[in-house]
């Protein structure tokens, strides 16, 4: 595995390279989750490239940038592992500069839900990620649907602007008890992680009611609402997978979105129905 953190060194390396290229696009502490993303661009790419880097520019003052988990080492060995061609490890003076163009998030898609509380988050994210879609240029990228938000609006961003990648969501990866992969899960204690166990019962709890023909909306959402009682909660969504409200599920069309606080930690997760 070759080891490379300087933009346009990757950029000249990958220049005679005539071969798919899968991209994986990490703030490292890498788990399962992000496995399944490189073994799904190693089975699609002849060659894969994952990139680790903590973007300062998607954390909001006052956010968790400083003590997000670091774990170079162990990434290091778990890409090996896994196969992976290249790993790109910039530091935030190879990717920013002063004086920056701007990348905005869109008024409405990129300020809602997760961006309603954390405004210019989602400017941030696609920032960063058209930066790295351009040093790499893949033939396939790779995100997680934990993260749908951020998925949707990486599709908007390559379709708007005429992108030549074609984006590949990867479903998410649960612990056995449920909880959805996350990097942050690390940072809750063993009663957080209890009550955390809520979020995926209120997600089946929805998946049981629509499985009985429940298809109302409001009638979801109230009832997800009780299963996690009383821990705080950001948002229940039902929307379709444009990221509009719905009002009765549409099958193949829609995804239930759930945010919550456990003690400092904001976790995330979802169904695509
Ligand atoms: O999902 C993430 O880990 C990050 O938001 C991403 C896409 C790597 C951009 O920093």
């Amino acid at each position: 595995m070759k080891i490379i953190s300087n933009p346009l060194t990757l950029k000249k390396h990958l220049k005679d390279i005539d071969k798919t290229v899968g991209f994986v696009p990490t703030m490292g502490a890498l788990h399962e989750g992000h496995i399944a993303l490189i073994k799904r661009a190693k089975a699609e790419n002849e060659i894969v490239i994952v990139s680790i880097f903590i973007n300062p520019t998607q954390f909001l003052a006052g956010e968790d940038l400083e003590k997000y988990p670091k774990k170079d080492e162990a990434d290091k060995k778990i890409c090996e592992l896994a196969g992976v061609n290249i790993l790109f490890v910039p530091n935030a003076q190879e990717i920013y500069t002063k004086d920056e163009v701007k990348i905005c998030a869109p008024n409405v898609r990129g300020y809602i839900l997760e961006g309603a509380t954390r405004p210019g988050h989602f400017s941030g994210v696609l920032t960063v990620v058209i930066k790295l879609l351009h040093i790499v240029n893949p033939t396939k990228a790779y995100f997680g649907k934990k993260d749908a938000q951020q998925l949707n609006l990486i599709n908007l961003m390559v379709k708007q602007l005429f992108m030549n990648v074609e984006i590949i969501p990867v479903d998410i990866v649960r612990d056995n008890d449920g909880l959805a992969l996350s990097s942050r899960n690390i940072y809750l204690s063993k009663e957080q992680r209890h009550e955390a166990l809520k979020i995926p019962k209120s997600l089946y709890t929805a998946s049981q009611l629509i499985s009985k023909n429940i298809l109302k909306t409001q009638k979801i959402k109230k009832a997800m609402l009780e299963v996690l009682t009383p821990l705080s909660i950001g948002y229940v969504e039902i929307l379709n997978r444009n990221f509009e409200s719905i009002a009765e599920i549409e099958l193949k069309n829609t995804i239930i979105l759930v945010e919550v606080m456990v003690g400092e930690t904001r976790l995330l997760d979802n169904i695509w129905l």
